[in-house]
């Protein structure tokens, strides 16, 4: 039943990295590259990588247990999984009631979406959405999870750098108290004219699996690099403003911009652009890399972790992902 007074608060967060760290010079021993090469362009030092036996599924589900503990909820309060991710462990079932057999819950409705690195503004608004809209779930389980170094060519110099593995999780759950509502507002778009910028070619529907396409490395993200940059620092700056300006706020309203860590470049570039000092803005790209749709839910939480922070505090999120999608939330914790 659609129900006029509900909002959604944010009651528990956590995120999941593994233990081993890859620097920049491991990465150097692999391909023709340095850690200047990688610092320079792209701020990042190191990533964690998952053991062989670590699936997105064991990602999320570390992260998934770490956010319930937070909010002082037990697996089974939780009435919806949604699992964000480009890494499933298997095309089918979905990566969700993998995670939710992990967590030792039943019945209740699990599913992934794919909004690439956008993966935290997409799950936020389709939680807050659900809660608000009907009075059918209380708590929502949001985890964005991927083990991207089962997919990174590590022949390829200009992608395997970037990369890391991770996840982060949220708890969301229903409230009449308008003053605990977590969204103030989301936005959200994708451009799919410019699918081809960011892909993994084979193993879909289009090009199933084959001899060819295992020796064409077509099991491997492939990317534009000097395009997807473009265009991400093009979308973060339009959406934020857009996302402002229907507000009524400016961004001295707010606290703190955690941006999707793809590249420390990109971060400063959308910085100058939206003027803003480097005191307002979340970096964790130089210890995860690019940890796809979990890299802005990982920021948050060292932000919490790092009491930066507190309960009232507002924050502006936004990333860009394979598609291209976009999305940009403005939250208050
Ligand atoms: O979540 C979305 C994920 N993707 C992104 O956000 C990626 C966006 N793009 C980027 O971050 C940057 O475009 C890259 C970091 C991928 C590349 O940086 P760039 O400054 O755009 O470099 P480039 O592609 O223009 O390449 C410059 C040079 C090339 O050599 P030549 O042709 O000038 O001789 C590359 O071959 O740098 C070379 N290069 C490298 N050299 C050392 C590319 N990768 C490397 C490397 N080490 N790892």
């Amino acid at each position: 039943m659609a129900t006029a007074n509900r909002f959604a608060k944010l009651v528990g967060i956590g995120s999941y990295v593994p233990d081993r760290i890859m620097t920049n010079d491991d990465i150097s021993k692999i391909v023709d590259t340095s850690d200047e090469w990688i610092v320079e362009r792209t701020g990042i030092r190191e990533r964690h990588i998952a053991a062989d036996s670590q699936a997105t599924s064991d990602l999320c589900v570390v992260a998934a247990q770490r956010a319930l503990e937070n909010a002082k909820l037990r697996p089974e309060d939780i009435d919806l999984i949604l699992t964000g991710t480009v890494t499933p462990d298997m095309l089918f079932p979905s990566t969700s009631v993998l995670v939710q057999s992990k967590l030792g819950v039943r019945d209740i409705p699990c599913f992934d979406y794919n909004s690439a690195c956008s993966g935290t503004q997409y799950g936020i608004e389709i939680a807050h959405s659900l809660l608000t809209g009907s009075d059918r779930y209380e708590n929502i389980l949001v985890v964005c999870g991927d083990k991207m170094s089962s997919v990174i060519d590590w022949q390829d110099r200009s992608t395997c750098v970037l990369l890391g593995d991770g996840a982060g999780a949220l708890v969301l759950s229903a409230t009449e108290n308008e003053r605990e509502n977590f969204i103030i507002d989301m936005l959200l778009g994708s451009n799919g004219m410019l699918w081809n910028l960011l892909t993994l070619p084979a193993g879909g529907s289009l090009e199933p699996a084959t001899e060819e396409t295992v020796k064409a490395r077509k099991h491997f993200l492939r990317m534009s690099g000097r395009d997807v940059f473009r265009e991400a620092v093009k979308v973060m700056e339009s959406c934020s403003l857009e996302i402002l300006r229907r507000n009524g706020m400016s961004l001295d309203d707010v606290d703190f911009i955690v941006p999707h860590q793809a590249n420390l470049r990109i971060i400063r570039a959308l910085q100058e652009r939206l003027g803003v000092g480097d005191e307002k803005v979340c970096v964790t790209v130089d210890r995860y890399g690019n940890t796809s749709g979990s890299s802005c839910i990982l920021a948050m939480d060292s932000l919490v972790k790092s009491g930066k922070i507190v309960r009232g505090s507002k924050i502006l999120s936004v990333a860009f992902g394979a598609g291209l999608t976009w999305g940009t939330s403005l939250l208050r914790f």
